[in-house]
């Protein structure tokens, strides 16, 4: 993948940025409003942005803001996309927190075969989707901030 170098907006010290992969419900929505009512710009991701209710509902009593954003971790080029206008807007990511995953109690051998590719492709593939766009810009950020004064 290649990977621009966007401008540094915000800069050690300045606001912090996070972006939480399904907020919009469990602990992803209780990390989200945290992060938020803690002083960092949030955007919660979800796969149909139209379900972020509770969150903003969540968001609203806290008396914070959090941004919502489309984005579906098994889907490369979604992840791209959302990452992507994320940086563009903020020129910065400091926290990806993966959250998005499937669980599943139970003996592994009742488990179906099509779950336990499912599981792998959110749990696993997907993390590493959000993984292989995100870091690779903050690690290009950080070096010109040693570069530039
Ligand atoms: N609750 C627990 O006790 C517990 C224990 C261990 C680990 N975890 C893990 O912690 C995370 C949050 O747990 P939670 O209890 O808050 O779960 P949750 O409310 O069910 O939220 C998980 C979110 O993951 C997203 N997701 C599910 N399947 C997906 C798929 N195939 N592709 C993309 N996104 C998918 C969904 O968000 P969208 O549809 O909005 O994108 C869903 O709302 C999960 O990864 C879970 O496995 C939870």
């Amino acid at each position: 993948m290649r990977v621009a170098c966007l401008p540094a907006q915000g800069g050690c010290g300045h606001i912090r940025v996070v972006l939480i992969t399904s907020g919009g419900s469990g602990i992803g929505l209780e990390t989200a409003v945290a992060f938020a009512k803690a002083g960092y710009a949030v955007y919660a991701s979800m796969r149909d942005p139209r379900r972020s209710a509770r969150l903003d509902e969540a968001a609203a009593a806290a008396g914070v803001h959090v941004s919502v954003i489309a984005l579906g971790v098994t889907e490369p080029a979604s992840v791209e996309a959302a990452t992507g206008g994320l940086l563009e807007r903020e020129g910065w990511l400091d926290v990806p927190v993966n959250n998005a995953g499937i669980g599943e109690l139970g003996a592994v051998e009742t488990l179906p075969p099509a779950q336990v590719l499912a599981i792998f492709e959110t749990n696993v593939f997907g993390a590493l989707h959000v993984l292989r766009a995100v870091p690779p810009t903050m690690r290009c950020l950080v070096l010109q901030r040693r570069l530039l004064p």
